[in-house]
């Protein structure tokens, strides 16, 4: 099972909480975490494009940066571990963002892939008078799946000239092409975006679920593979986690109450509003279950909470849930988490048996 860490592009990570490690996003902040990760062995990282924050009193991802240019200095500083960047469709026209995968796989030698997201929030593109109208809830993944047609065939051939309903392309030209095969990533959990993710994308992400049940996401994993069904594709599921370990099951829960006792309730009214505005998407999207009242202080995202030995037991118990190729992983304090889980966490894992980390020098 491979092993990634969802960097903390915004402040404070995923932890909507006054009682959390409280900190801005850097380059510096980023890079020490990702030289962690490939010291460790850790297969990618990769970040989100979030444009607005929640507020309240923690400012919850008021600031927050770029993920292209982001991922772009953090390929120069590495050598072995994937990067992926999330490209905000709405935004950003998918020839520029060809171009700017095709530099940054320059870059990075051939570590380059992309995340594609609709959006969903939509303050992030009314601020700046890019939502197309309420409208375009309904007709997102068409949308993307024309902007996936344009990356494909541009990474592919050099060349598009797609004359869809979104977008007319006309010649348009892309040289030079990734050295690599550009693997996409797509975290669609509506019937939408699995069908998104078994046409055009490698990688479908979806939120782990509840707190010590590894295995909750198995259902997410099983519309996957029908839907994959249909297209003869091969995509695998990867499950989003927060990491809250310490010595012992006892220590890493009391962190874990105390995150949960410091939520910020202004931020996550913010957060329940946005999620509830799309109307057309049905219920089992990964957005309608961020607000869940259960554990919004890190919006539901799937929780293993214990000592080192039991958090490793869980992630061998992912492993198996049929259709995973791996987890993509979030820690209350992303230094220390990642360092613990290289060194106390992986070593315990029986499906990373296989890792091989470098002798430190
Ligand atoms: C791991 C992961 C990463 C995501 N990254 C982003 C992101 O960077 N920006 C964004 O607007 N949405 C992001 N999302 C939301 C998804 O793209 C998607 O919209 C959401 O899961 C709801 O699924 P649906 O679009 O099929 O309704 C992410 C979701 C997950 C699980």
């Amino acid at each position: 099972m491979e092993i990634g860490v969802f960097l903390p592009i915004g402040n404070n990570g995923w932890l909507i909480s006054e009682t959390a490690p409280q900190y801005k996003p850097s380059f510096e902040l980023n890079k020490q975490i990702t030289m962690s990760a490939e010291k460790h062995g850790l297969d990618f990282v990769l970040t989100m494009i979030k444009l607005r924050g929640f507020g309240g009193k923690t400012e919850f991802w008021d600031h927050n940066l770029e993920s292209f240019t982001l991922m772009a200095g953090l390929a120069a500083c590495t050598s072995k571990i994937r990067l992926y960047a999330t490209a905000a469709s709405l935004v950003m026209p998918p020839a520029i963002v060809a171009r700017m995968a095709a530099t940054i796989d320059s870059i990075s030698n051939g570590r380059f892939g992309v995340n594609l997201v609709t959006g969903w929030q939509k303050p992030e593109y009314t601020q700046m008078g890019m939502w197309p109208g309420d409208e375009f809830f309904g007709t997102r993944y068409k949308y993307l799946g024309e902007y996936a047609q344009v990356l494909r065939d541009l990474w592919e051939t050099g060349k598009s000239d797609l004359k869809g309903e979104f977008f007319q392309m006309e010649d348009c030209r892309l040289s030079p092409q990734p050295q690599a095969d550009m693997k996409v990533i797509c975290a669609g959990s509506s019937d939408a975006g699995m069908e998104f993710s078994a046409t055009y994308a490698d990688y479908n992400f979806c939120f782990g679920k509840g707190v010590n049940t590894p295995t909750a996401f198995a259902p997410n994993a099983e519309r996957l593979k029908e839907a994959t069904a249909k297209t003869g594709r091969d995509v695998s599921t990867y499950a989003l986690f927060m990491i809250i370990a310490d010595e012992t099951d006892e220590k890493a829960r009391a962190k874990w109450d105390l995150y949960k006792e410091g939520a910020d309730q202004e931020a996550l009214s913010w957060l329940g509003l946005q999620s509830a505005a799309d109307t057309t998407s049905g219920s089992d999207t990964n957005v309608r279950q961020m607000s869940d009242p259960v554990s919004a202080v890190n919006i539901n995202m799937g929780t293993l909470v214990g000592s080192y030995e039991t958090v490793a037991k869980m992630l061998d118990e992912v492993a198996e849930v049929p259709g995973t190729g791996g987890v993509l992983l979030t820690f209350d304090d992303f230094v220390q988490g990642v360092e613990d889980f290289g060194s106390k966490i992986q070593p315990l894992m029986a499906c990373r048996k296989s890792v091989q980390v470098a002798e430190p020098a």
